[in-house]
């Protein structure tokens, strides 16, 4: 049975990774801040198994680092996420950025060091990081959300860095983007539904090899423009 481990499972595109991957025969570690308040988590069926886990807390990432230490695990998707304040030219919220970057660039980074062992142990690792088209320094011709764009081109960057630190390993890192879903951050005008976003990046996921490594796409399998 494969296993994955995916991050922010409580809510949005987190728990539909876990309802998809479970439906799909696979056994999950669920993880998000608070498990014990995680109500729809909690109804999903199937294997999966809830950890408590705020992606930016190094003590309880090594202790699940630890918990899991036999685990092989077949993908993890650096899913957990926030978008932060939007304010553009005037009214950036500098207090609020560092917490942005913590959670979007600096977090999947430790979530990545903590898991690269349990990731080798698999026959065909994949490490998933859920970036933006809003992190594409080439395709931004409007500016704005410079505080979530920025952190999104800083998960780019640390993608294409790990990538290449794992490639010994056998471990295929890429950045995808799952297309704007109606989540809590994507809002109620948005085309897809969360199971259309996660199905169109399972798809995306499977086929995904080693030469695909290192790179940022689209649930088409287009490759986005750095
Ligand atoms: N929806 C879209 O259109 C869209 C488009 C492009 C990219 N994305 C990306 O897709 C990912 C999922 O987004 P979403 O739309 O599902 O957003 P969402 O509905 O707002 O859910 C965000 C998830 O991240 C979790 N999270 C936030 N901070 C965390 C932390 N410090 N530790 C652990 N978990 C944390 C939240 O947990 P709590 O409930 O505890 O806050 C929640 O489970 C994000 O990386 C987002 O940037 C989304």
């Amino acid at each position: 049975m494969p296993t994955a481990l995916i991050t922010g499972a409580n809510r949005g595109l987190g728990l539909e990774f876990v309802r998809q991957l479970s439906a799909d025969g696979w056994r999950v570690h669920a993880s998000c801040r608070l498990p014990e308040k995680a109500r729809t988590l909690k109804t999903v069926e199937g294997e999966i198994e809830r950890h408590k886990l705020d992606v930016t807390n190094g003590l309880q990432l090594a202790a699940l680092g630890r918990e899991l230490v036999e685990e092989p695990l077949d993908l993890l998707v650096n899913n957990a996420g926030i978008f932060g304040p939007r304010g553009g030219f005037g009214k950036i919220a500098y207090e609020d950025w560092l917490q942005v970057f913590n959670v979007n660039a600096m977090a999947p980074m430790r979530v990545a060091e903590t898991f690269a062992s349990h990731l080798a142990k698999a026959e065909k690792p994949r490490l998933i990081n859920i970036s933006s088209r809003l992190g594409s320094i080439a395709e931004n011709e409007t500016s704005g959300s410079h505080i979530y764009r920025s952190s999104k081109a800083a998960l780019n960057m640390v993608t294409k860095c790990v990538s290449i630190d794992l490639e010994p390993r056998g471990i295929m890192v890429a950045a995808v983007h799952p297309g704007w879903a109606s989540t809590d951050m994507g809002g109620s005008r948005a085309p897809l539904t969360p199971a259309e976003a996660v199905s169109g990046l399972l798809s995306l996921i499977e086929g995904l090899e080693m030469e695909h490594s290192g790179g940022f796409y689209a649930s088409d399998g287009s490759p986005i423009p750095w």
